[in-house]
């Protein structure tokens, strides 16, 4: 059997699907590896690593999509790569098929087996594949570090011989695994956090960090939806969250906002009156930015400047961090090739609820059901 790492193509990417020290398991079952040459260069992972570890490096990137039978990846692949992959082979990464079930339709025709990262069950056998999470951390990490490089202030409370310095009052909007690796990392930097989320389960864990967690009175409604995740709210409801955070951004710092309802746009929770609320020199990164953000003046991918409060929605932040990001990410991809590779044989068994659950895909037909319906309703549109 053959596997192929690619060198990711979308713009700004800088993340590899598997990194050198990955390889030993997979060829010791007998496995060829053939890597595109400058994959993992980037994420600090040179051609020589590789051919070190084992591996072959190529250059032609047509060739290894043509002949290999197992594709991990970061990002989904364009129509043209889907378009040269070898018929019946099997691709497993971050394929956006909730957000973009048809952009997968050449490779479902070529009967491509395709397993999504996103899509991963969040059951506790599968806590060592869950990609979602790994990512969660590093962005949510990330985003302090740059709110803390584009605050005028310091974030430490600091008592020197010229004066005391306050510390910086950092909020954080939904207490989730970023949110959370946001408290922890802006705590650890010295500030003051306060967090807020629907989900009252948060309250706890937010506490545990030494954060302050904000309760509104939602009015008895429940805000659990599923799996641990939140419901998606009614415009009444949200509207008390928003008051809220318009009353705390005034003596915010920093806000980081993560709110997200899975498969759902981004809640708008932060007005323009929030913004405008806040102090010069403030800082606001919208997480929730990729999927429209949580803030009504967020235009995903761009830094504004709005009244003198700098406002980031990046796109990408674990690509800012590529090396950890990919080893958390690699070993996400490992764990869940172990269930599907079997002595260097591809063994799909759908009958194991993880398999089948991260199943986008199989031998031509939609098997993940919340899939198949969207690719559904995308066929009869077309
Ligand atoms: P997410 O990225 O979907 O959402 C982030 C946060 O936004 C969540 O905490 C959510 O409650 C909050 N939120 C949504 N709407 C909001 C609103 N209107 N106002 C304020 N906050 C709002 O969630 P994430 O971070 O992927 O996971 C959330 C939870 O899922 C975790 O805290 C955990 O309980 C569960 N989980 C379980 C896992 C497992 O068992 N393997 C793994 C990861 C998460």
């Amino acid at each position: 059997m053959l596997l192929g790492i690619l060198k990711e193509s979308a713009p700004g990417e800088t993340r590899v699907a598997l990194l050198p020290e990955n390889l030993k398991s997979l060829l010791a079952q007998g496995i060829a590896v053939t890597v595109q040459a400058g994959a993992g260069i980037s994420a600090g992972a040179s051609d020589a690593a590789y051919t070190e570890a084992g591996a072959t490096v190529n250059a032609d990137r047509a060739s290894i999509l043509s002949y290999t039978d197992l594709l991990p990846v970061v990002n989904t692949l364009s129509a043209a790569d889907q378009a040269m992959i070898k018929s019946g082979a099997i691709v497993v990464g971050f394929l956006r098929p909730l957000e973009a079930p048809d952009a997968l339709a050449t490779a479902i025709a070529l009967h491509v087996t395709l397993f999504s990262m996103e899509l991963v069950p969040r059951i506790s056998r599968a806590q060592s594949m869950d990609a979602l999470s790994s990512m969660a951390t590093v962005a949510g990490y990330k985003a302090i570090i740059n709110a803390a490089s584009h605050l005028p202030r310091l974030f430490p409370m600091l008592m020197t011989a010229a004066g005391t310095i306050p510390p910086a009052r950092v909020f954080v909007i939904g207490a989730g695994v970023a949110g959370l690796q946001a408290i922890a990392t802006a705590r650890r930097l010295g500030a003051v956090v306060e967090a807020y989320d629907v989900r009252a389960a948060a309250g706890e864990q937010v506490r545990s960090l030494g954060a302050k967690f904000l309760d509104v009175d939602l009015g008895g409604i429940n805000a659990e939806g599923g799996g641990g995740y939140a419901a998606e709210l009614t415009e009444e409801a949200l509207d008390r969250g928003r008051d809220l955070i318009t009353r705390t951004a005034a003596h915010s710092d920093v806000i980081v906002t993560t709110a997200q309802v899975p498969g759902r746009p981004a809640p708008r929770l932060i007005r323009r009156d929030a913004i405008e609320a806040m102090r010069p020199g403030s800082v606001l990164v919208d997480l929730a930015a990729p999927a429209g953000g949580n803030c009504e003046l967020t235009v995903p991918g761009e830094t504004q400047i709005i009244g003198g409060v700098t406002l980031l929605a990046p796109l990408n932040l674990p690509a800012e961090v590529p090396v950890h990001a990919s080893q958390l990410y690699a070993r996400n991809i490992l764990n869940f090739l172990a269930l599907i590779v079997k002595k260097g044989e591809i063994t799909v068994d759908l009958g194991d609820e993880v398999v089948a659950g991260a199943c986008v895909a199989h031998q031509g037909s939609p098997v993940n059901p919340r899939v198949a319906k969207l690719l559904e309703a995308a066929n009869l549109s077309a």
